[in-house]
């Protein structure tokens, strides 16, 4: 058991050797030129001309999202053919003004734009970088509510993250696996690309019969015509960018609805269904089970997609829908699940506070051993911290990375859950688990810090826990106590 939390694996990524950290400096440095940024929220960050910023001012992600507006709902309409790779969209985006806006920006990376309207009337755009900026006709109000069409096209580039991992639409040897953590939703629509702005979807995909397209949320139609297969989905509760999918390939179609009402879809590549056939059968188990200590599943759909995508090396929690690259085991299905309520339900506000996602996550693994005729949670966290004061899970703090290329390693998944068992012991179970559930319910469909996670847990239990916090998840090097 000890093997399924080896250091490598507990952050649920492969990592490739090549990083690319100089990426990341780069596009901090693009930036602050081209956009003048500081960091705080896009509204405050309205410059006097009426433009809207290029970037939410993550300080991991610069150009990430974007300033002046919130959006509503995207509808996505896509075609796409795996012989040729071609990716068409025309995409509408229902979005707000929070500030007067002579222009803003979406975010889209590679494909060829062919047209852009606001409000129904052609607008002149240009694309600088990652940023396809858009200037309407008329400029917008504070406050007003207006419509993008973006007409689009080409063969989709996946985006390298800073960590060296591919991201975004990923082309496989029958399709595509599309998964966008952090940054890869702008390879395959244009979009507000940052977990702050959270919006409803719908997917209208368009793929040659024989395919099936899996996107986020519940299947509401499915026809075939013509030699091709149009499958309609739609994704009712708010979802940030990252967690938007729109799988293709061949696969095998499972559809049932469990005990207590969710419907599952799971689509699996023939070649990975006899080995993910146990972790799927335990799906039902899994939300049954999470839902009794995280609080009611957040979505109306669950489901799996399990792809053969060997150079892909994660598996992401898109939303209802977890993505695969083989066959998983129940541990991190129990995992990309427990990301429904931490991570897609409630969403980060900045790419530092990734603990918040993959501690909570990981420790749900553990809990889940514990109460599975496994070791408890206090013996795999003994486990971890006798890892000598030189091992990678004590590189840096959980709840400062330092950089987005190290979002995805040890630190943050496996001293992430160790921190989540310190508060345990802290506090005591009772308290724990309304802390789990009182963050869960509060900040449902919305976003969190790691400042108002420790507040809550303090008032929760009544217990001064700065001492823990500090040491936990902001001192550099191992812990001197376990
Ligand atoms: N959030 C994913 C998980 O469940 C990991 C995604 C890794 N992505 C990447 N680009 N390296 O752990
Ligand atoms: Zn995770």
């Amino acid at each position: 058991m000890l093997a399924a939390h080896a250091e490598v694996s507990a952050a649920r990524p492969r990592r490739k050797s090549a990083r690319t950290r100089i990426l990341g400096t780069a596009v901090a440095l693009l930036a602050v030129t081209s956009a003048g940024l500081t960091t705080g929220s896009s509204a405050e960050a309205a410059a006097p001309d009426g433009r809207g910023a290029a970037g939410q001012g993550d300080p991991y992600f610069p150009l990430s999202g974007n300033g002046g507006y919130t959006t509503g709902h995207y509808d996505l309409g896509l075609a796409y053919d795996p012989a040729t790779q071609r990716l068409d969209g025309t995409e509408t985006i229902t979005a707000r003004a929070t500030q007067q806006l002579t222009r803003f920006d979406l975010d889209l990376s590679g494909l060829t734009v062919r047209s852009v309207r606001v409000n129904g009337r052609t607008a002149r755009w240009t694309r600088e970088g990652q940023e396809l900026v858009i200037t309407p006709g008329k400029p917008l109000r504070k406050g007003q509510s207006f419509r993008v069409d973006v007409s689009y096209g080409g063969i989709p580039q996946d985006v390298t993250d800073p960590d060296g991992s591919p991201d975004g639409w990923i082309q496989t040897d029958d399709g595509a696996f599309v998964a966008g953590e952090p940054q890869g939703a702008m390879s395959w629509f244009a979009a507000d690309n940052h977990p702050l702005d959270k919006a409803s979807y719908s997917f209208t995909i368009t793929v040659p019969a024989g395919y099936t397209a899996v996107a986020n949320g519940v299947l509401t139609s499915q026809r075939t015509k013509g030699g091709k297969t149009t499958f309609r989905w739609c994704q009712a509760q708010p979802m940030a960018a990252y967690l938007a999918t729109a799988t293709i390939g061949k696969f095998d179609v499972q559809r049932y609805t469990t005990a207590s009402g969710i419907p599952v879809y799971n689509a699996v590549d023939p070649r990975e269904a006899a080995d993910a056939a146990p972790a799927l059968a335990r799906i039902p188990a899994i939300l049954d089970w999470e839902s009794g200590i995280f609080g009611s599943y957040p979505f109306s759909a669950a489901g799996a997609i399990v792809d053969h995508a060997p150079d892909v090396g994660y598996a992401l929690e898109t939303q209802t829908r977890p993505l695969y690259d083989s066959a998983p085991d129940v541990d991190t299905v129990v995992h990309e699940i427990a990301h429904q309520w931490f991570g897609d339900s409630v969403s980060l506000t900045s790419w530092q506070d990734i603990w918040l996602n993959e501690g909570f996550a990981t420790y749900a693994e553990w809990l889940w051993e514990e109460q599975h005729g496994g070791r408890s949670a206090q013996a795999t966290f003994d486990a971890y911290y006798a890892r000598p004061a030189a091992s990678s899970l004590w590189a840096f703090p959980t709840a400062d990375p330092g950089e987005g290329a190290n979002i995805f390693d040890s630190p943050v998944y496996t001293r992430g859950a160790m921190t989540l068992q310190k508060l345990r012991t802290a506090v005591g179970d009772t308290d724990f688990l309304t802390i789990l559930k009182t963050w869960a319910r509060g900040h449902r469909y919305g976003n969190g810090t790691t400042a108002q996670f420790t507040a809550l847990s303090e008032k929760v239990s009544g217990k001064n826990l700065d001492g823990l916090f500090h040491t936990w998840l902001y001192t550099a090097g191992k812990p001197a106590q376990p």
